[in-house]
């Protein structure tokens, strides 16, 4: 019997990543040892008291089915942070979800028709653009490229890319893979052209927690961004939730009722006991959160200190726990070769939209990424 399967999944390509985790893993399978920097995960554990909230959740019988959009304790205890961030945001704006990644998938769905313009900033995220093919829509990129990942620099660009057409704008802030965080100046000139052409703005903020001696603003909290941003953020990476799977939308309420129906009629709603736990992530986790920000600010200061002893120059990254690497033009090989030769994952800078970079993620111990830059200058791979 040959299946027939719909479109939409045939829009989306596998994952340019794949390659390189196969050939990590076969190397590994070798009994090769690999230093891995192409995970996108903090390697540290959940801390220990919210462990311990999951826990107690259970034994308090927290497993049934919860509230769809989101268990009321935890929508508060959101509420509270969005405020903190200057983001007016009641329950009623609240959607858990399990992940960011459900949050953004389920905005995208709701808002992006077949045709409709969708704005990345690249380099972006990979899965930004399965999500917006998936649901049909068109992309427009702006490169961010030739301005050290900044956006401030490149608003002109996004003034030329973006027109009444334009649907949606993605932005974020810390960024995944570069490690920028844009300036309030660059979010501001976003507010300026959302507002001019009544576009819809989702601003990714799962990074927000890891920055580095620089403040983050949230496009929700300017004036002119309440009723046309939906903020999304998670648990994943400020609390080394990656597993839990846990995160959340703060959207104007029509979008929230709509966005609902498939929320519901998908994965239900958040795992229970995991939004307990939550609970704990966001009241009681200032000194973990505190411990990790500094820990990943040590290893990039190292790790732009042992690049520049090899003349590699990179865009300092304030934020996140990545930074783009100039490579060769082209970057699949040079990860590809780089895996088979020094025995180190990278992710080629083209899964992003950066064709010429490779991204490193130095959520790995100091010793292993020195062990990195070493294998590969002994390679030649500076
Ligand atoms: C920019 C960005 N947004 C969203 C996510 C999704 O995170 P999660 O679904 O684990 O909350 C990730 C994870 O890598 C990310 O890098």
């Amino acid at each position: 019997m040959s299946m027939e399967f719909a479109d939409r999944v045939g829009r989306v390509e596998p994952s340019a990543t794949l390659a390189i985790s196969d050939l990590a893993s076969k190397l590994e399978a070798e009994g090769k040892d690999v230093v891995d920097l192409s995970v996108g995960e903090p390697d540290f554990p959940t801390p220990e008291n919210v462990i311990q909230a999951g826990k107690d959740a259970m034994d308090a019988g927290h497993t049934g089915y919860a509230p769809s959009n989101g268990v009321p304790e935890l929508k508060e205890a959101i509420v509270e942070k969005l405020e903190a961030d200057g983001i007016d945001c009641g329950p009623e704006n609240l959607i858990v979800t399990p992940g960011a990644k459900q949050a953004l998938y389920e905005t995208v769905e709701t808002l992006v028709d077949d045709g409709d313009e969708v704005v990345l900033l690249d380099p972006a995220w990979v899965s930004y653009e399965a999500m917006v093919k998936l649901a049909g829509g068109s992309l427009n990129r702006v490169d961010l490229s030739d301005y050290d990942f900044q956006l401030e620099p490149a608003l002109d660009d996004l003034g030329d890319a973006v027109s009444d057409d334009t649907e949606l704008l993605v932005v974020n802030s810390p960024s995944n893979p570069t490690g920028a965080v844009y300036t309030e100046e660059a979010l501001e000139g976003v507010r300026d052209l959302a507002v001019e052409h009544d576009i819809t703005v989702i601003s990714d903020e799962i990074y927000d927690e890891i920055t580095y001696g620089v403040d983050q603003t949230s496009l929700g909290s300017l004036e002119g961004m309440e009723d046309r941003t939906v903020t999304v953020n998670g648990f994943s990476k400020a609390y080394s939730m990656t597993g839990w799977r846990l995160g959340y939308l703060c959207a104007p309420e029509d979008l929230v009722s709509q966005a609902g129906k498939l929320h519901s009629h998908s994965v239900s709603s958040a795992v229970n006991f995991v939004q307990h736990a939550g609970i704990e992530a966001l009241n009681n986790t200032d000194e973990s959160v505190e411990e990790m920000r500094a820990a990943f600010e040590e290893r990039r200061d190292m790790l732009v200190d042992l690049l520049a002893e090899h003349d590699v120059d990179v865009a300092v990254p304030d934020g996140a726990f990545y930074m783009m690497l100039p490579v060769d033009d082209d970057d699949q090989s040079w990860a590809e070769g780089a895996l088979e030769d020094a025995h180190v994952a990278t992710v080629p800078g083209s899964a992003f939209g950066a064709p010429g970079y490779v991204r490193i993620s130095y959520a790995a111990s100091e010793e292993r990424l020195r062990e990195a830059v070493d294998r590969l200058a002994e390679n030649d791979y500076f």
